[in-house]
C-alpha cells in the first residue's frame, strides 16, 4: 500500500529582493498568485495533507492557502527553521513529507511524482529534486557520488571545487515522515547567513547511514523567483507552456509569442487566435470560435462559431452565446449576447441581455450607470438597434422591435415597434447659399479688425 503524502509549502521568506510590500509569493503569474499555481501542482499528488508556512502578520499570504492550514514562522532563520515550523501539524503523518518553496511556481506534477517514486522505490530518507543550471551561482550545489546524493553546498559555502558543480539544488525535498523531526532538530546555523538550511537535512541523515538521492529535472521548471526579472522570465516561461498545451489541444495561433493566456484559459478545438490577443482569468471558449488580432477577454464564456475582434474587449460576467459576432472597438461588460446575436463595430455593451439574432448598431451604448448604480438593458430577440443610439437602462426593447439611427431609447418599446428617440428634421429651402454669404462675410470682418 502506498503510504499517503504530506507537502509543506514554505512562505515565509522576507522576499526582499523583489522590492515590494506585497509578499512575493502574492505576485502573479498567468493572473495566478504563484503561490497558487504551487498548490495546483502539489494537490494533483492527492496529498493527505498540505501545510503552508508564512510569515507573522501574512494574513495575505495566509488566505492564499486556505482551505489548507497555515503555520507561521516566528522570524525568517532559515527554510530548515521554516520547515520545522510545520512540524507540529504533521504529528500524526508517517508517510513522506513533501517540502516545497512557494517561490517555485513553475514545477511540475510529473517531475514532482518522480521524485516520490524514486523515493519510495530506494527506500531513501531524503530525496532531492536537481538540475542543470545554465548559471549555478545563485543555487545550492549538489554533491553526488556512486548515483547518492552526499550532501548539498550552499552557493555562499561552497569552495572552488564545488562552485564549478552545475546540478543545482531546485529546493523540493522529500523526507521520511518518520525521520523528519530528529533531522530538523540535528540542524546548525554555524554557517555565513547564520540560517538554519534544510539542505544540511542530507549529511545529517548520511551520518546517520540513510541513504539520500537526487533526482535530476528539466531547469525550466525549477527557476526560482526572486526578483521581478525572474518574475518576468517565470511568466515568459509559463506563457511558453500554457500555448504550447493549446497548440496541442488543437488552437491555432497566428503568431503564438504575442498571444497571453491565464493559468485557467479553456480553449476548445480549432479556435484560431489572432496576434495580440490578451485573455484574463475566467475564460471558456468553445470550438470553431475566431478570435482576430488585438483583443483583450476576460470572465466570459464564448460559444461555438463565435467570431470576436479584431480590437475587441470582453470583461468579466459576459456570455457570448453560438455564432454570436462582436467586432472592431466593441466592450462587452457583464452582457449576454445571445445565439447569432451582432454588435460589428464600436459599440459599449454594459450590463445587457441581447436576444438572439439581433443586431447592434455602430455606436451602439448600453447607458447602464447613474453615478451611482448599474441598471440592465434588455434587448429581445430578432431586434434591431440603428447606429448611434442609446438605451439608457432600466431599459427593454421587444422583440423583433427596430430602433431608428440616433435615438436616445429611455423608455421600454414593444415587441414589434418602431421607436425613434430623436428631434424630428428640418428642411429649409434654398437656404444654405445665404447662410454661406453670412458666414463668409463675418470672418472677413474678422480679419480685417485683427489688421488694425
Ligand atoms: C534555496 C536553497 C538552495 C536552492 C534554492 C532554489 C536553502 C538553504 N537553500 O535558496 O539550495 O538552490 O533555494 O531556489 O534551502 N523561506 C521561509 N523561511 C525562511 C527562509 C526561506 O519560509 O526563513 C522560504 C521562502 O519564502 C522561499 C523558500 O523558503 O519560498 C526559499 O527561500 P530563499 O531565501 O528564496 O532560498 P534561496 O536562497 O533561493
Ligand atoms: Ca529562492
Amino acid at each position: 500500500m502506498k503510504s499517503s503524502i504530506a507537502v509543506v509549502v514554505l512562505a515565509a521568506g522576507a522576499g526582499t529582493r523583489m522590492k515590494s510590500s506585497m509578499p512575493k509569493v502574492l505576485h502573479e503569474l498567468a493572473g495566478w498568485p504563484m503561490v497558487r499555481h504551487v498548490l495546483e501542482n502539489v494537490g494533483r499528488l492527492g496529498p493527505s495533507r498540505v501545510v503552508g508556512v508564512v510569515a507573522p502578520g501574512a494574513d495575505n499570504v495566509a488566505a492564499a492557502f486556505r482551505p489548507h492550514p497555515t503555520v507561521v514562522q516566528s522570524e525568517p532563520l532559515g527554510t530548515g527553521h521554516a520547515a520545522k515550523a510545520a512540524l507540529g501539524l504533521l504529528t500524526d503523518h508517517c508517510g513522506p513529507v513533501l517540502v516545497v518553496f512557494g517561490d517555485a511556481p513553475l514545477i511540475t506534477t510529473t517531475s514532482l511524482r518522480r521524485l516520490l517514486d524514486a523515493f519510495t522505490e530506494r527506500k531513501a530518507v531524503v530525496g532531492v529534486l536537481g538540475f542543470r543550471a545554465s548559471d549555478p551561482s545563485p543555487y545550492g550545489r549538489l554533491i553526488v557520488r556512486d548515483g547518492e546524493l552526499e550532501r548539498i553546498v550552499e552557493s555562499k559555502e561552497a569552495d572552488a571545487a564545488e562552485r564549478a558543480v552545475d546540478f543545482c539544488n531546485s529546493g523540493v525535498m522529500c523526507i521520511d515522515g518518520e525521520k523528519i523531526s530528529h533531522l530538523l532538530a540535528a540542524l546548525r546555523n554555524d554557517n555565513s547567513k547564520g540560517e538554519y538550511y534544510l539542505t544540511d537535512a542530507v549529511a545529517i541523515a548520511r551520518a546517520r547511514g540513510d541513504l539520500t538521492i537526487a533526482i535530476e529535472g528539466d531547469e525550466e521548471e525549477f527557476q526560482g523567483i526572486n526578483s521581478r526579472v525572474e518574475l518576468a522570465a517565470g511568466e515568459a516561461a509559463l506563457q511558453r507552456r500554457l500555448r504550447k498545451t493549446a497548440l496541442e489541444a488543437g488552437v491555432t495561433m497566428i503568431d503564438p509569442s504575442t498571444v497571453w493566456l491565464a493559468a485557467d484559459t479553456e480553449l476548445g478545438e480549432d479556435v484560431t487566435i489572432g496576434p495580440n490577443v490578451r485573455f484574463g482569468l475566467g475564460v471558456t471558449v468553445a470550438s470553431n470560435v475566431e478570435i482576430a488580432a488585438f483583443c483583450d477577454i476576460s470572465g466570459c464564456r464564448i460559444g461555438k462559431g463565435a467570431r470576436i475582434g479584431p480590437f475587441a474587449r470582453i470583461r468579466p460576467g459576459s456570455d457570448v452565446a453560438e455564432d454570436a459576432h462582436i467586432g472592431n472597438f466593441v466592450e462587452l461588460r457583464a452582457t449576454k449576447m445571445g445565439r447569432g446575436a451582432k454588435a460589428n463595430h464600436l459599440a459599449y455593451l454594459g450590463d445587457a441581455d441581447i436576444g438572439a439574432g439581433s443586431n447592434i448598431g455602430a455606436g451602439t451604448i448600453a447607458v447602464n450607470y447613474d453615478g451611482y448604480c448599474k441598471h440592465r438593458t434588455v434587448v429581445e430577440a430578432h431586434a434591431f438597434i440603428g447606429s448611434n443610439s442609446s438605451l439608457i437602462a432600466p431599459v427593454k426593447v421587444g422583440m423583433g422591435a427596430n430602433i431608428a439611427a440616433g435615438s436616445v431609447i429611455s423608455e421600454d418599446v414593444p415587441a414589434g415597434a418602431l421607436a425613434f428617440g430623436r428631434a424630428r428634421q428640418v428642411i429649409k429651402k434654398e437656404r444654405a447659399a445665404p447662410l454661406r454669404a453670412k458666414l463668409g462675410a463675418l470672418a472677413a470682418a474678422v480679419r480685417q479688425a485683427r489688421h488694425y
